[in-house]
């Protein structure tokens, strides 16, 4: 049996450098080795679990998260790339496995409690929303994936996932398949942070995220605009590079690890300014960017053949789905005719 590999993101914004270093590398590298079936879901269900107020936002992005797939590498004669809405056996699948979880399973989960705090929700949770890891079980599942490449962040998902697949196959049969998280290495097995501080995450609304479509100008600046050592004053100042974002870039994306070293031995003995390590670190961005924001450019002169890509994608996903959706029918005995 083949492996099956399936992953999303939420067509809430364009991508940036996290989920670049955190999942969509990950993906390519599976996608090349040609040992797995790949499935990509832009799962605009559930971007509308907390965008329900603006839908058009969900909308624009579907094409902009294509976009940046396209860009990346990922290759829709290799990888099945589709959208969520447009797959209604999972819907279907989500409300036969909300009788799997308890009210009190899904407010424990870590991530969406995380989320509910910072989306102000108060006590006013809209239901949709804490039920969206039951949601991301279905995306997982109708496809039988066997290795999800998520971040770090996605890890509370796959475990709710593989308690919801025990779950259906103790009552109903061996159906589903619990699916493995494969998430990234080192100093990746983090999050990587925005450009305000160690500690941010890279987000919209805090405005401190590198996105994929950055031009030159814009990346220019951004690293400019990096949290380095507000103690590092003048050049002559010995520096930090604990809890320096230019540093901590420059291990994550920098492949001359002997340079790196320098640097950072040169800024901690004082003499080696800021701007030098910016612009080194921006040498470093700009040669792996530049060719995905050229491919980007091109491919977005043609958003119709981008939509048929997603049309095709979505076909296919929705056979699989099906075939799927037979099976746990059968299982829970609602096959009646
Ligand atoms: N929850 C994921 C995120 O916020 C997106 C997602 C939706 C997903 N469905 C998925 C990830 C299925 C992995 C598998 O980034």
């Amino acid at each position: 049996m083949r492996k099956v590999l399936l992953t999303g993101d939420r067509p809430s914004g364009q991508l940036h450098l996290g989920h670049y270093v955190g999942s969509i590398k990950n993906r390519l590298a599976l996608q090349a080795s040609g040992d797995y079936d790949c499935y990509l879901l832009i799962a605009d269900v559930q971007a509308l679990t907390d965008n329900f107020n603006d839908p058009q936002k969900v909308r624009d992005n579907v094409l902009e998260v294509a976009l940046d797939y396209l860009a990346c590498g990922i290759d829709p004669a290799r990888t099945t790339i589709a959208i969520q809405s447009l797959v209604p056996a999972l819907t279907e699948l989500t409300v036969y496995y909300l009788n799997l979880v308890t009210l009190a399973r899904l407010e424990r989960n870590p991530t969406v409690k995380t989320e509910i705090g910072q989306k102000g929700f108060g006590a006013s949770i809209p239901a949709g929303f804490l039920c969206y890891p039951v949601s991301q079980a279905a995306d997982i599942t109708f496809c039988k994936a066997n290795v999800v490449p998520v971040g770090v962040d996605q890890l509370p998902m796959i475990e709710q996932t593989r308690e919801i697949v025990r779950s259906f196959n103790n009552y109903y049969g061996e159906v589903l398949v619990e699916p493995e998280a494969l998430i990234p290495e080192g100093k990746l097995a983090q999050r990587l942070p925005g450009i305000t501080g160690i500690n941010d995450k890279m987000s919209k609304s805090l405005g401190n995220g590198i996105y994929l479509a950055d031009d030159e100008k814009v990346l220019r600046e951004k690293i400019r605009q990096m949290y380095t050592d507000p103690e590092h004053i003048h050049v002559e100042d010995p520096g930090h590079v604990e809890g320096n974002v230019v540093f901590y870039y420059l291990d994550v994306f920098a492949s001359d690890t002997a340079q790196v070293a320098e640097l950072k031995e040169h800024y901690q003995r004082g003499g080696l300014g800021d701007v030098k390590v910016k612009n080194y670190l921006f040498e470093v961005l700009n040669a792996e960017l530049a060719p995905i924001r050229e491919r980007r450019a091109e491919l977005a002169t043609d958003p119709g053949a981008v939509m048929q890509v997603l049309r095709e994608g979505t076909e296919r996903a929705n056979e699989t789905a099906n075939a799927t959706l037979a099976e746990v029918r059968q299982a829970m005995r609602i096959d009646y005719f």
